[in-house]
């Protein structure tokens, strides 16, 4: 199979529960709907073709990942404008658009993290089970590749980020052996990686903790993508980007992103008047309202037909009228 036809038969992950959330915003002519993290286009794909009035604004950091979804999304182009940069780059990519970044969009799908075409892509890294260059870049025209992290941050800079991105209980072990590897021979492969891991990750705790590579690779991936600084900008210039009734729905896949989502939303949604005060000062009330109870999980139906949504957490929100 190849590429492209991978990326035919990719299954976006909780679509119609996507559609549920985000299609009431879009029905009138000319809605906007910016696809943050356009990657294949498959959730685009299915919005264009449900909202005949639907205009798309999508955006992907990834030059090939646009590529193709430009090829599959052909059939509306003249509804469409795909922009190339980070999602904290939303507001710029409005204006090139010729959109206002304030208040003018109906409704923004993020679906984070890594699109199937990067995992499968065995030459770009981001896979621990396939022997590669150590990349993980989602842009590969720009910044800090795997390799370089782990050939040049100190031992201290490594733990931490094995730690607070991979939740890696050996994160000091490991930071060591690195260290004490990469004296005699940089890390140049995934599958130098994945043989330290094994080495220096205790058999008991192999048996028990999953692929002792999962979390190594996660945390790599988050520092060279600066993926959790990124997530953090972006969200409230893309709630600042909504109009009355405009709706965002956002999809992560690891714990730390979906906190950041979590205190994002919890902050918009709740009244900034004092709680001793009996009325709602003007200005200060909830800009949004929750469209989802915590976050949403996948059906067991859903993931037995797309494993990818196994660790989904799906939330979403309004825009609604502040009180004045
Ligand atoms: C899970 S995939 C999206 C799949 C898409 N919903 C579909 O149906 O095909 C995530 C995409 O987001 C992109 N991405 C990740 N972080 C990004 C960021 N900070 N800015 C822009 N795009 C990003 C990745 O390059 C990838 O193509």
């Amino acid at each position: 199979m190849n590429r492209e036809q991978r990326g035919a038969r990719h299954v976006p992950v909780l679509l119609r529960r996507a559609d549920e959330l985000l299609g009431p915003a879009l029905t009138e002519p000319g809605a906007v709907y910016v696809d943050a993290t356009l990657g294949l286009g498959g959730h685009a794909e299915h919005f264009l073709s449900a909202y005949p009035g639907l205009r798309l604004v999508g955006l992907d950091r990834d030059t090939e990942a646009l590529r193709l979804a430009g090829e599959r999304l052909a059939p509306f182009a003249d509804r469409i404008t795909l922009v190339h940069t980070r999602y904290d780059g939303i507001a710029d990519a409005l204006e090139q658009a010729g959109l206002d970044p304030i208040g003018s969009v109906s409704g923004i799908l993020m679906d984070l993290g890594v699109s199937s075409m990067q995992l499968d892509e065995a030459e770009r890294g981001f896979a621990y089970s396939v022997d590669a260059p150590l990349d993980m870049r989602m842009d590969p025209s720009t910044g800090i590749t795997a390799a370089d992290v782990l050939n040049t941050y100190s031992h201290g800079d490594l733990a931490r980020v094995l730690k607070n991105y991979g939740e890696e209980r050996f994160a000091g072990k490991i930071a060591s052996e690195v260290l004490r590897r990469r004296a005699q021979r940089p890390f140049t492969s995934s599958g130098e990686l994945v043989e330290l891991l094994y080495a220096t990750i205790p058999a008991a705790a192999r048996r028990t903790g999953g692929h002792p590579a999962k979390r190594t690779f996660q945390a790599l991936r988050v520092e060279v993508n600066g993926e959790l600084d990124s997530l953090r900008a972006a969200l409230p210039a893309a709630l600042d980007s909504l109009r009355l009734g405009g709706r965002i729905v956002v999809m992560s896949y690891q714990s730390l992103e979906d906190r950041v989502v979590k205190q994002e939303l919890a902050a918009r949604t709740t009244s900034r008047t004092p709680v001793d005060l009996p009325v709602e000062l003007p200005g200060m009330g909830p800009e949004f309202r929750l469209l989802t109870r915590g976050a949403e999980k996948a059906t067991e139906q859903e993931i037995e037909e797309n494993p990818r949504a196994a660790p989904v957490r799906m939330r979403a929100a309004e825009r609604i009228e502040k009180s004045s």
